[in-house]
């Protein structure tokens, strides 16, 4: 049942209230043209807090830090693209994670996401950022989003333990639709990759995820059997979304119209792996505002008006102002289930 979640919690559903009757209020407010300060291009306007508004901010329980949108890879429907090639220093992407985790109730799950986070400095940023989270800051969950190309087993060996969960896009288990999508490198094997690494999450105890983008080329593919042979702990399976300035629309980089489902295909793909247990759907609707996204400069991306418009940054104005302009849905988090057991040490896992 939708509201579910709110019944369950009487203190959730006021706060999911105020923060409707804050957003409404926000939605007036933000057609008075406030901006006094310069600011970057493309920035969210500088709108003044309503009242008590800052008591009632978005929490960053659980952030995306995509710090890079360069990749390898050049899957037509991608939603996150190469328009900058911009990455932070290491030290201020620590600066900004350290941020996340002193802000008020704190952030316990970061997901490292791009373009192709493994691609930067061969990994080596990617990983001392993931160590950093766990050693340092001691999240309770530190996950990657990856197409799993560039990873080589000395990664696992030098950081493996500071993993939580690495999770692997795969779209197709036939060579040829991941080649018409774009999911590849040359004439390399995905699939033969995705099996390899599956065996090195198990060897170096890292709980293993796989993504899945249901479009046009696969969605009359039936996966069960690959799935139930890899053993995800998780598998996500996506609507294939549009977002404006990135994959539709006159400044994308990407025209990913071709590879939109209805949402009655999407459930026809549903239905047809509905015995696969670790199956976790996301329509178009479940995942627009229901993801913290911070870009490669720390700025949170807020998908409400079906582009992502960046706030400032939270090296500039700290975490409880920028996530201000995040756009992110609560309620839709939790409904999607974005709180699960997130940490390996309580997954309970066979390696
Ligand atoms: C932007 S990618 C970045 C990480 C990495 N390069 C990868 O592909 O896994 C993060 C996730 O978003 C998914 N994704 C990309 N474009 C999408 C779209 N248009 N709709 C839904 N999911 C999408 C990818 O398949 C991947 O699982
Ligand atoms: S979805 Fe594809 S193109 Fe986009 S970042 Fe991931 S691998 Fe690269």
């Amino acid at each position: 049942m939708d509201f579910a979640v709110v019944l369950v919690s009487p203190i959730l559903l006021l706060q999911f209230c105020v923060r409707t009757l804050r957003n409404f209020l926000r939605s007036i407010i933000s057609k008075v043209p406030w901006q006094t300060a310069p600011r970057l291009q493309g920035e969210s306007p500088a709108l003044p807090p309503a009242a008590g508004e800052e008591e009632h901010a978005a929490v960053p329980t659980s952030v995306n830090y995509h710090f890079t949108r360069k990749c390898n890879y050049k899957c037509g429907f991608c939603f996150h693209t190469a328009k900058t090639s911009f990455v932070l220093p290491l030290e201020e992407a620590k600066r900004g994670l350290k941020l996340l985790k002193e802000s008020e109730t704190g952030m316990e799950k970061i997901n490292f996401s791009g373009g192709e986070p493994f691609l930067h400095e061969r990994g080596d940023f990617l990983g001392e950022l993931v160590k950093f989270c766990k050693q340092d800051l001691h999240l309770p969950s530190v996950s990657i989003v990856s197409n799993g190309s560039m990873i080589k087993e000395r990664w696992f060996h030098k950081y493996g333990d500071y993993l939580d969960i690495l999770a692997i896009s795969c779209d197709s288990f036939c060579e040829d639709i991941n080649q018409v999508i774009g999911r590849a490198q040359g004439k390399k094997s995905h699939i033969e990759n995705l099996y390899k690494i599956r065996q090195w999450c198990r060897q170096y105890k890292v709980a293993f995820k796989i993504n899945t983008v249901v479009n046009t080329f696969n969605v009359d593919e039936d996966m069960r059997d690959n799935i139930t042979k890899l053993d995800p702990v998780r598998w996500k399976v996506f609507q294939c979304l549009l977002i404006d300035g990135e994959n539709a629309g006159e400044e994308a980089l990407r025209e990913a119209e071709r590879f939109v489902i209805s949402d009655l295909q999407f459930q026809d793909f549903l239905d047809k792996h509905s015995s696969v247990s670790c199956l976790v759907p996301e329509s178009n609707e479940k995942m627009r505002n229901s993801y913290l996204i911070l870009d490669e400069y720390m700025r949170f991306l807020d998908c409400r008006e079906g582009r992502k418009d960046p706030s400032k940054s939270i090296l500039d104005v700290g975490v409880k102002k920028a996530i201000l302009f995040s756009g992110f849905d609560e309620m839709m988090f939790l409904k999607r289930g974005g709180k699960y057991v997130w940490s390996k040490a309580d997954m309970k896992l066979e390696w």
